[in-house]
């Protein structure tokens, strides 16, 4: 058995979907079910027993105790977050709340459990905390990719409180012993991907006929992986990664934003061409930028790739051609998440609020 948090977000079902489809291990899922988390991602384990939803919060330091002492799980992956850099902007209060306060409280219900645990069974656990390449900053454009070892300057307060999160695993490591493991990972995409982020965003926008906003120049720099490369490096990070160490999770794929959305553009003008006959791209408007917009982020995954033999499946041209289409193929998928009506998932088919 394991236990997710946050496993009904973007990456988390992701992760979870294809652990049963991989393992025959039980998992608990733990999610919040904030406006990012969307049950009907998980919908084909609803009648699988070896995946068991709860709705709550990582920083309900009863409920994850009770559920630890209830499930004996052999580690936690913490995917648990507030993830979108624009909203910390507006708001960051929440994101000092789940990514720092919520950590903090998760990783004192887990050491506790884990130190009761008997010798064996506390030799094998782990926690691996999934984080992001944004604690380490923005790079100028000749700057090396981020290797583990760059200093952490994180830009909002999203990074800042993902930062936090990070010194706080570590420092259970260190002090406690607690066998953590973090992953910091670059720019996702690919399915159940929230259409408040780029990609997913101009996907919708597209076909729905609005603008494609692009902030700033558009030359902002991201390193894209395909979720399900991310999902594979974690398990293979769970696998076989030293405790108390960091592995970055990267694809290779440095893109300009700009670059990234006439990709889409130019995909879906082939798969799902306008009725007017003109491309996306005359979709495509300049925003005012995002306040402190980090220029460039670059991953070097050599660790990963070295130490643990992981390899990404997809590159940036296979990946995005496959989400593109598996946007087309669940546009109800979109329609009620943009609607708002897959919050009402929850209430149907668990009975809960
Ligand atoms: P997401 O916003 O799509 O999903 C987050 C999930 O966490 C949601 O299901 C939400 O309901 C749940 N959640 C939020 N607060 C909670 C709380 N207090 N208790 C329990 N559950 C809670 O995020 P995502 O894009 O899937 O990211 C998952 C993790 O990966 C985050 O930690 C994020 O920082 C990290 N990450 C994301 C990316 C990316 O490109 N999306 C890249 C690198 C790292
Ligand atoms: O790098 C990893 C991070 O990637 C994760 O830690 C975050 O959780 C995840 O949200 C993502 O952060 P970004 O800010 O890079 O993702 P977002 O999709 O919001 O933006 C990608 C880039 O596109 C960024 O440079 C801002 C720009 N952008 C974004 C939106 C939503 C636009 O130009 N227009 C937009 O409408």
């Amino acid at each position: 058995m394991i236990l997710t948090t946050g496993g009904a977000g973007f990456i988390g079902s992701n992760f979870v979907l294809d652990w049963c489809a991989l393992t025959d291990e039980p998992v608990i899922n733990l999610d919040k079910l904030t406006y990012a988390g969307n049950l009907e991602n998980l919908a084909s384990l609803r009648d699988n027993p070896r995946h068991i939803f709860v709705q709550g919060d990582i920083g309900d330091v009863d409920l994850v105790r009770r559920l630890l002492q209830e499930h004996q799980p052999r580690a936690v992956v913490n995917f648990a977050a507030e993830s979108h850099v624009d909203r910390s902007i507006h708001g960051p209060g929440e994101f000092i709340q789940t990514n720092i306060v919520g950590t903090f409280h998760l990783l004192e219900a887990v050491r506790e459990y884990w130190s009761g645990l008997p010798d064996d069974r506390k030799a094998a656990f782990r926690f691996l905390h999934v984080s992001t390449d944004e604690v380490y900053g923005s790079l100028g454009k000749d700057d090396p990719a981020f290797r583990e070892t760059n200093r952490y300057e994180p830009n909002s307060p999203y990074s800042a409180s993902k930062a936090a999160s990070d010194h706080l695993v570590r420092a259970y490591h260190h002090t406690y012993g607690l066998p953590v493991l973090t992953t910091n990972c670059s720019n996702n995409y690919g399915p159940y991907h929230f259409p408040e982020k780029l990609i997913p965003l101009c996907i919708h926008n597209a076909l729905a006929g609005k603008p494609l906003p692009i902030y700033g120049d558009g030359q902002q720099i991201r390193d894209w992986l395909y979720v399900k490369d991310h999902c594979s490096a974690i398990r293979r990070v769970l696998e076989r990664g030293q405790l108390g160490e960091v592995y970055n999770v990267g694809g290779w794929n440095e893109k300009a934003n700009l670059d990234v959305v006439k990709t889409l553009c130019a995909i879906l003008d082939e798969l799902s061409p306008r009725a007017d006959g003109q491309s996306y791209a005359t979709q495509i408007t300049f925003v005012t930028d995002r306040p402190g917009h980090d220029r460039r982020y670059a991953i070097d995954a050599t660790r990963l790739e070295r130490e643990l033999g992981w390899k990404p499946a997809e590159t940036f041209e296979t990946g995005i051609r496959k989400t593109v289409q598996w946007y087309l193929d669940n546009q109800e998928w979109v329609q009620h998440v943009t609607s708002g009506s897959y919050r009402a998932w929850v209430g149907q088919q668990y009975g809960a609020a």
